[in-house]
């Protein structure tokens, strides 16, 4: 992965999509999960992606994230065009662009809060004590400079996921990308949470993209793109009571 797009500036284009279809197979029939959507999200901002269940979140998601490809149409990350990267070159450009934050938060147990935010750095052969160091500004970053030595079975529901957005921004990621982040957390907490995303787009330029079911996740995001049946029916500012 070349470095060439390294510094993308706020504003310019960092995922550029088009016509994009995603079809599967079920025994002989097809599923049309996505059925030509385009749109273009501009490095900084702060999406949601909204819609009722089955319209294709999740699997635009897993599209987004470069975890699945399109079956047809064409779909840029920072300037290079997923569908024609091979298993490695996409996993590189994931680690290198994107951080995840899921509902389940995925952290591993019986480790440490600072160990499980390095985690990402390991991957990137960063070495022992940077690693902890970088992890330990990141914990500071979201709050939890105090827990450092935490396993995640002694952290509450919003501690864990603040660990688990600690370590999508621990490799200063340009985009965020999250599935219901707060989709196992009580509206107060789920509250807190949206702060964060909030705080980190406004400070840390990162893009932010969110698939949620949250209305007030959604209406405090600045764009919302509304898919139904697989297609794009709604792109704008939120709008009061969808
Ligand atoms: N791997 C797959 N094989 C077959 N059909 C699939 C597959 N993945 C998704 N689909 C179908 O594509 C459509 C969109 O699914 P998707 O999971 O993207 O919806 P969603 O908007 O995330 O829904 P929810 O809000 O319930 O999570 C659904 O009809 C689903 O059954
Ligand atoms: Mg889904």
């Amino acid at each position: 992965m070349s470095d060439a797009t390294d510094a993308l500036a706020i504003g310019e284009p960092l995922m550029v999509l088009d016509g994009i279809h995603r079809r599967f197979m079920m025994g002989d029939e097809e599923v049309r999960a996505l059925r030509g959507v385009s749109f273009t999200i501009t490095k900084g901002e702060y999406v949601c992606i909204i819609g009722p269940s089955g319209s294709g979140k999740s699997t635009m998601m897993y599209l987004l994230g470069c975890l699945d490809t399109p079956s047809e149409g064409t779909y840029e990350l920072a300037g290079y065009e997923v569908s024609e990267l091979g298993d490695e070159e996409l996993a590189a450009l994931r680690n290198k662009y994107i951080g995840f934050v899921f509902q389940a938060f995925n952290l591993i147990p019986r480790t440490t809060t600072v160990d499980n935010v390095a985690l990402p750095l390991r991957y990137a052969g960063v070495g022992i004590g940077e690693r902890r160091r970088r992890a330990a500004q990141a914990l500071e970053r979201v709050g939890l400079g105090h827990r450092l030595d935490h396993t995640p079975d002694r952290l509450s529901g919003g501690e864990r996921q603040r660990v688990a957005i600690a370590r999508a921004i621990v490799t200063k990621p340009e985009l965020l990308l999250c599935d219901e982040p707060t989709g196992n957390l009580d509206s107060r907490v789920g509250a807190e949470i949206t702060r964060l995303f909030e705080e980190l787009n406004h400070d840390m330029g990162v893009t932010v993209v969110i698939v949620t079911h949250d209305p007030n996740l959604a209406k405090r995001a600045r764009r919302n793109i509304k898919l139904v049946d697989g297609q794009m029916v709604y792109d704008g500012p939120p709008q009061e009571g969808k």
